[in-house]
């Protein structure tokens, strides 16, 4: 038995490409916002991929989500006919996009916004900042490119989202920023704390030379800054942590992924991979709430479930697996989950070979499942869900600055 029914799948999260206009510091697809992953290959879904793939479900459909977790939806060349098909087949699906903003002409964002317009509509904009700090993260944004295409959006009338990520150079101008939203017409304003400066982290900033330019922080106040755990980044400070990153990315023993799986992930031994013994333990003890499953973040009913496509057509449970499976980062949980992929085929998981119906009906999210009560991540136990939905984590963290309380109380109300 599984809880992932091919019938009861509601939520479609896509992501439409890995391709994007920014540079952002903590975002996968460049090392620490400087030159991009050297093992990176642009892929994107086309609108005739789109259609075969998802032709026999559209119609079931509740919610789509276009974010992804290596590129922005926005710059993908097929998004308009994809959203008009959409509408076409369901024209009451709740469609949500995540966009940098910064990309393209004000005719393309009064498109989308026409196509938009009804209540499911929505396009949520990542603004980290105002005039003077958005690009210390969102690098290579333009500030009056996006403002002009925020204001051309929302001139349909169409609901504009403003997603705020806080960091010690923000911060002070959350009030600030949150009565600008207002006054261009955005529905709602919501701050998140960001990820990846958990605690107190400080993360060197590159450019596309790859020279530093400037640290990025958490926020100072205690409702700012990320107290979950993330995935673990080898390294003790962000010198070391980036040499070894591009160390391992230079070996070129990585796996990209059908092309060539790296050896340590073939003969990735549970029992003797090094993990630290606190990490190790913390991880064992943690329960594992799968938010692909009945929940309310992918807008699901009891019973129903949620998946999510890579842009190589790829099909895990969520959004943080498919970023993940295509990272570097030599970590156990990462490691131990690209094995379980390895093992049980990439092919068999790719929308380019089998339909989603075959794979919804193979033993694939079984695996999964089953993993989530085996007591020890040597012995089983996905260490990459109990980081992502176990006790105390990062993702759930982001969502629960006391401003954010209208769109995601779900997050308020989980207890840990
Ligand atoms: C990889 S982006 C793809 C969508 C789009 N390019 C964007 O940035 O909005 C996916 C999501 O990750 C968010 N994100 C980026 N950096 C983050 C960070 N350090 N902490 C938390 N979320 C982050 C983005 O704001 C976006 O909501
Ligand atoms: S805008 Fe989104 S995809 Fe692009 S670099 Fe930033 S986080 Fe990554
Ligand atoms: S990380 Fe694992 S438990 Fe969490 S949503 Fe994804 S599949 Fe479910």
């Amino acid at each position: 038995m599984t809880n992932f029914i091919y019938d009861k799948l509601r939520t479609i999260h896509v992501e439409l490409t890995n391709n994007c206009n920014a540079g952002c510091p903590l975002c996968p697809r460049n090392i620490f916002g400087g030159i991009q992953d050297p093992n990176l290959i642009i892929s994107e879904i086309s609108y005739d991929n789109f259609v075969e793939w998802f032709d026999p479900v559209v119609k079931n459909i509740r919610m789509w989500i276009f974010c992804g977790g290596w590129g922005d939806p926005c710059i993908s060349k097929d998004i308009i006919p994809i959203i008009k098909y959409i509408r076409e087949q369901n024209n009451g699906a709740i469609i949500n996009i995540n966009t940098n903003g910064g990309m393209r002409q004000k005719e393309f964002w009064i498109e989308l916004g026409n196509l938009l317009n009804y209540e499911g509509g929505r396009v949520t904009f990542s603004i980290d900042g105002l005039e003077d700090t958005n690009h210390l993260y969102r690098q290579y944004v333009n500030w009056n490119k996006l403002i002009e295409n925020v204001k051309a959006y929302i001139s349909t009338g169409s609901n504009a989202y403003w997603d705020y990520l806080i960091f010690k150079h923000n911060e002070h101008q959350l009030e600030e920023a949150e009565k600008f939203s207002k006054q261009l017409g955005f529905k709602y304003f919501i701050p998140k704390r960001a990820m990846g400066v958990e605690g107190n982290k400080k993360i060197g900033v590159h450019n596309r030379q790859g020279k530093r330019t400037h640290y990025i922080e958490s926020g100072l106040q205690e409702d700012s800054k990320n107290m979950g755990e993330g995935i673990e980044v080898k390294g003790n400070n962000d010198e070391e942590c980036i040499e070894n990153f591009i160390k391992h990315l230079k070996n070129k023993k990585r796996d990209k992924i059908e092309e060539k799986i790296d050896p340590a992930v073939i003969n990735f031994n549970p029992n003797t991979f090094e993990i630290d013994k606190e990490r190790h333990t913390s991880l064992n003890k943690k329960t594992v709430q799968c938010r692909v499953l009945s929940h309310p973040q992918h807008g699901l009913q009891e019973g129903e479930n949620s998946t999510y496509i890579s842009s190589k057509g790829h099909v895990v449970p969520c959004c943080w697996m498919g970023t993940e499976m295509y990272m570097g980062m030599p970590t156990f949980e990462l490691t131990q989950f690209k094995h379980f992929l390895y093992d049980h085929g990439h092919h068999n998981i790719s929308l380019h070979h089998n339909t989603l119906k075959d794979i919804y009906e193979s033993n694939y999210f079984k695996k999964y499942e089953d993993s989530w009560s085996i007591p020890d991540i040597r012995k089983g136990k996905l260490a990459i869900c109990a980081v992502n939905c176990g006790e105390n984590n990062a993702l759930l963290d982001l969502w629960k600055h006391n401003k954010n309380r209208v769109t995601y109380k779900w997050a308020q109300d989980e207890k840990n």
